[in-house]
């Protein structure tokens, strides 16, 4: 006898017309302070009918919490025991990635090299042979290095697709238009300010002269710009010692996660994201945050930095720099660390 539920979800996968929003996610990392408001948020969305919840421990738990909640999808919780990874991963559509150490004060996103890059490696192995067609979402610090060592997994394993990996920078954007709001005294749910660049300090570059607001200038300007570069330390040290931000990037990464799904079932989410962008490869740079439209096979467009100040140019010009060391370390970790 099938329940209700198990007749729901796979009547909608018998039907060619409905299995567009069908869709099976996987939280890799679902234990932790961003796992776990994440996994509740990604129960909370339709278009999710399968959620499957990872983590080396404490998964089971969340996924037993969050399936009770009634909404239309089923969830389970997998441990590394009994090859859960692979079973959590299998056939997903999209795969989002918070696994990995956070910070504490006085370290920075790079300081977590060391710790993360191993996991993120070895569940990139994982996804390549479980999910390879996947669209995959990196939240792991630090993103800048991160998602080139997933791309240098993929390549190595032949499943490498430029178009499903992303760094997740939302939390940029969502800060830039709170902050950019206090500022000018607007309505943070109207702003949309561009973020371009990387996910750490000086690789964050927010593209004031784009906004509705673009006279802000002078001392304003500068701790404006600053504050979003900067913005995680805020949590990071309010948290003093106990992480950084979790629930602001639950939010963040639900968000995009959701316009993955939307790209998925043919409509247009304009996202920004770090991805495997053409850029400014000319330049050395292979990955670089920009605003992406996203499709049924992941980035649909890259969008153009566009005109910017000169004050933006040169934050833009010290990102690059920096994220060039940023890829490059990634790349060599996974060269003598295959
Ligand atoms: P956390 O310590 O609360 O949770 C991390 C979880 O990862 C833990 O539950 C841990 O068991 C799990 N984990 C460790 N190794 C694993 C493995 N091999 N496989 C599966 N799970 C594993 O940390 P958090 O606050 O949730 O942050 C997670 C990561 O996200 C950190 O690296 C943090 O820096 C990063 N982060 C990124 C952004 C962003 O904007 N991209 C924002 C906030 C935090
Ligand atoms: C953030 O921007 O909040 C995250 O990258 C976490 C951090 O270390 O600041």
């Amino acid at each position: 006898m099938f329940s209700a539920r198990q007749l729901t979800v796979s009547g909608a996968r018998n039907f060619s017309s409905s299995a567009a929003t069908a869709y099976k996610v996987a939280v890799l990392g679902a234990g932790g302070g961003i796992g776990q408001p994440l996994s509740l948020l990604m129960k909370l969305n339709h278009d999710v009918t399968d959620l499957r919840l990872y983590d080396i421990r404490g998964a089971p738990g969340v996924g037993a919490d969050v399936s009770h909640i009634d909404t239309n999808s089923v969830v389970k919780g997998y441990g590394p025991e009994s090859d859960g990874l692979s079973k959590a991963l299998k056939d997903v559509d999209v795969v989002l990635v918070p696994a990995g150490m956070p910070r504490k004060p006085g370290m920075t996103r790079d300081d977590l090299f060391n710790t993360n890059a191993s996991i993120v490696r070895d569940l990139a192995k994982a996804i390549a042979d479980n999910a390879p067609k996947a669209l995959v979402g990196i939240i792991s610090n630090p993103v800048n290095s991160t998602v080139p060592i997933v791309a240098e997994v993929f390549k190595s394993k032949g499943v490498y697709d430029p178009k499903r990996l992303f760094g997740i920078t939302t939390l940029d954007t969502l800060r830039a238009n709170r902050f950019i709001a206090e500022v000018t005294s607007s309505d943070p749910t109207k702003e949309n300010v561009p973020v371009v660049g990387g996910h750490s300090g000086v690789t964050i570059v927010p593209l004031i002269s784009q906004t509705s607001h673009p006279d802000i200038s002078g001392e304003t300007l500068d701790k404006l710009t600053h504050r979003i570069q900067f913005g995680g330390d805020e949590v990071v040290q309010a948290k003093d010692g106990a992480g950084s931000a979790t629930l602001s990037m639950a939010q963040a990464a639900a968000r995009f996660g959701s316009s993955l799904l939307k790209g998925l079932k043919g409509e247009s989410p304009v996202e920004p994201a770090y991805i495997d962008s053409p850029l400014y490869k000319s330049e050395g740079v292979d990955f670089f945050a920009s605003f992406v439209t996203l499709g049924k096979s992941g980035v649909e467009k890259v969008h153009e930095v566009g005109k910017v100040s000169d004050y933006e140019a040169k934050l833009i010009e010290t990102s690059k720099e920096t994220l060039k060391g940023n890829i490059a370390k990634g790349v060599k970790f996974v060269a003598e660390n295959p």
